[in-house]
């Protein structure tokens, strides 16, 4: 359905830390609840498959950050990944889970219900690790770094992660996910893992025009982040 529900999910709370966050129940809402969610397309995600391509990787294992309803982490079944996919929403896991079974994939599929900000999913490490859109819900800089923290944790050795992010790019608008600049993203992942590509791009959602996004790629660090250098 093309429309321009509400992308995100709302409300804000605090954590321990005292950042505001969106609490998992607003999410759980979302996937409970009869509106739209323009994130779920169905179809899977066009920067994933040119990406694997690219880089001729036809399996491993993947990890999926806020898998959704799962579509994404099926295709990586079908490509030949043993998968590991965490969702912060109950129901988008049972939703997960249902569409594994009905591809004939949910034993190459582990779904769990899980925070990533806050606890880590078995099965590290990982070969790639895919988020789509769940980078740019954490509007806090903060919650974007700790997240490419936890992933730098559970990347290995030539792993690979690709995201895909809302972008400051393009017109004003009324829909689409939360906007997140370049300079954002670099400051998140930076420190932790080195960026090997940066674009922009469009996000295929449900939305009346394809909102810009970026895609970035990254991999462990092998030396840890130098800092600028001047000249004298
Ligand atoms: C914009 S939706 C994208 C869903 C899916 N990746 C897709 O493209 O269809 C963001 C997803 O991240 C999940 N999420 C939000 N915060 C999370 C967290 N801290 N840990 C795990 N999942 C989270 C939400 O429940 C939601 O399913």
């Amino acid at each position: 359905m093309i429309g321009t529900a509400r992308w995100d999910a709302g409300g804000a709370a605090c954590n321990a830390s005292g950042v505001q966050r969106r609490p998992a129940t607003v999410w759980k809402d979302r996937y409970k609840g009869d509106q739209p969610l323009p994130w779920d397309t169905g179809r899977v995600d066009q920067h994933l498959v040119t990406t694997l391509d690219a880089h001729g990787i036809t399996g491993g294992k993947g990890l999926e950050i806020g898998c959704g309803t799962g579509t994404n982490s099926v295709w990586l079944a079908e490509r030949g990944f043993e998968v590991t996919a965490v969702d912060v929403a109950a129901e988008a896991i049972e939703a997960a889970r249902a569409k594994a079974r009905a591809r004939g994939v949910a034993e190459r599929c582990s779904f769990f219900v899980l925070d990533f900000l806050e606890q880590a999913p078995e099965g590290a490490p990982f070969d790639l690790v895919f988020d789509r859109g769940v980078l740019h819900v954490f509007d806090e800089a903060a919650d974007q770094a700790r997240f490419a923290e936890r992933i730098a944790a559970v990347l290995g050795e030539d792993g690979l992660w690709l995201s895909v992010i809302g972008s400051t790019e393009g017109p004003e608008r009324d829909h689409g996910p939360p906007r997140r600049s370049m300079r954002d993203i670099a400051n998140a992942i930076e420190p932790h893992l080195e960026i090997i590509s940066l674009r922009g791009a469009q996000l295929d959602a449900n939305t009346p025009t394809p909102p810009r996004a970026w895609v970035c790629l990254s991999r462990r660090r092998t030396v840890p982040a130098v800092p600028s250098t001047r000249r004298g």
